[in-house]
């Protein structure tokens, strides 16, 4: 799974730094291609030389004194790699991911790749528990970064305690395992919708919804790790595009029709995710509407049911629907299974804290048209993303690692 891969060590400085070592030897002995980039304090606890004995490669750690083999090196590696893992991670180099910091070498790199990010934290146990860490992980983990343990055992310091780096052995298993998943959509085309849709009223106002696009952004990039060549249809949001995604921006339910309608039957997986305005205002005034001090009644008329078109629409596509539900959850998702003709319908009750609108996590059950049900607890966006994108490769026939 590792041949030929592009791999970036990022070492910070810990103790654990001396493991490192062992993870670029057993990434070369998989006949990956590794670079290393090392914090300052990463090399009090370990030569440069060593790792760029083992690397085969330049070790990276000052911005300004880097070998001159790219034109600007850490843009220039950010770019050029296909994953990257920073074993150790200190509590600092995750604090700075967290805030974005781009102080040196490695914390730029980070901020200027687009490849999986993977982290072994490596920390002293009372630094991992601290509130402050584990705010940073849950939401490096929302940002789609992949984490590596820690394990629990004898540390440094001397007590026992959860922060240990988890062994080489089990980092490489877990890139290994990312690598083993991330083609088994390849060769796939698939599109998502995301976000809320705005129906105009006037220049100023327009119908919308508290949908921000995090959900279906996270189907999108979970989609593109996969390896399927990836459309997102979004509503508008303030959402980054993941990398290698192709975006079309559109506003209106019906604009999103259009653009469906015209690619769905090219695509083999199409998932809609987005909140769609089911009425619109029956006209768009030109002018500002003014205030009159009297009441003011809006005429509201129905928008196109995508999905319920894309379900009579469908040959061999795999079709997959989302039902946001304020009550009777399963009754009005089975309804919604059968009437659009779906392949699986993601159901989510957005009354639950955690789930729905604008959260980071969701919470949903997935249904199938044999009565066949998955519960998931509460999970990022992006994981329930992940087990989406199995469920569809399954449906697809094609087995993939768990
Ligand atoms: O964007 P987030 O803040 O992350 O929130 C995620 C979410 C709650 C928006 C998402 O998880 C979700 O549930 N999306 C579907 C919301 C919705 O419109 O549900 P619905 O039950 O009204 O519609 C059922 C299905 O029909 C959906 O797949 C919807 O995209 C589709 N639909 C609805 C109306 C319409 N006119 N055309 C459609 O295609």
């Amino acid at each position: 799974m590792l041949t030929k891969r592009k791999i970036l060590v990022g070492v910070s400085g810990g103790i654990a730094a001396y493991k490192a070592a062992e993870v670029i030897s057993r990434l070369r002995k998989l006949h990956a291609q590794v670079h290393v980039v090392m914090t300052k304090s990463a090399t009090e606890f370990i030569t440069p030389l060593t790792l760029q004995s083992l690397s085969s490669n330049p070790v990276y750690v000052d911005l300004f004194d880097a070998p001159k083999r790219w034109n600007i090196e850490h843009i220039a590696l950010a770019e050029h790699v296909d994953a990257v893992i920073i074993a150790p991670a200190t509590a600092n180099v995750l604090a700075k991911m967290a805030i974005g910091l781009a102080d040196d070498f490695l914390s730029t790199v980070l901020l200027a790749t687009r490849a999986p990010i993977f982290v072994a934290p490596a920390m002293n146990h009372a630094m991992y528990h601290h509130p402050a860490t584990q705010t940073n992980l849950a939401l490096l983990k929302d940002r789609g970064i992949h984490v590596i343990g820690p394990d629990t055992g004898f540390q440094a310091c001397g007590t026992d305690g959860e922060g240990r780096m988890s062994e080489p052995v089990k980092i490489i298993e877990s890139l290994a395992g990312f690598f083993a998943g991330s083609d088994c959509l390849k060769g796939k085309k698939a599109l998502v919708t995301a976000g809320g849709t705005q129906e105009p009223l006037d220049p100023v106002r327009y119908l919308g919804n508290r949908s921000s696009g995090r959900m279906g952004y996270a189907i999108a990039q979970a989609l593109q790790e996969a390896g399927a060549e990836t459309i997102l249809v979004s509503a508008p949001t303030d959402l980054p595009t993941p990398h290698g995604v192709k975006r079309i921006s559109v506003q209106t339910a019906q604009e999103m029709y259009h653009v469906v309608l015209e690619l769905f039957l090219e695509m083999d997986v199409v998932i809609k995710a987005a909140a769609v305005a089911d009425y619109r205002p029956a006209y768009e005034a030109e002018q500002k509407i003014k205030k009159t001090g009297a009441g003011y009644t809006l005429e509201l008329v129905p928008n196109p049911d995508i999905l319920a078109e894309l379900g009579r629409k469908k040959t061999s596509q795999v079709l997959i629907g989302f039902a946001a539900e304020t009550e009777n959850l399963l009754a009005n998702a089975q309804d919604k299974l059968q009437k659009k003709n779906v392949n699986l319908l993601v159901a989510n009750d957005i009354t639950k804290p955690g789930a729905g609108f604008g959260s980071a996590t969701n919470i949903v059950s997935f249904l199938f048209p044999d009565g066949r049900k998955i519960d998931l607890p509460q999970m990022s966006k992006l994981e329930v993303a992940r087990h989406l994108v199995r469920e569809i490769a399954k449906i697809l026939g094609i087995e993939t690692k768990e």
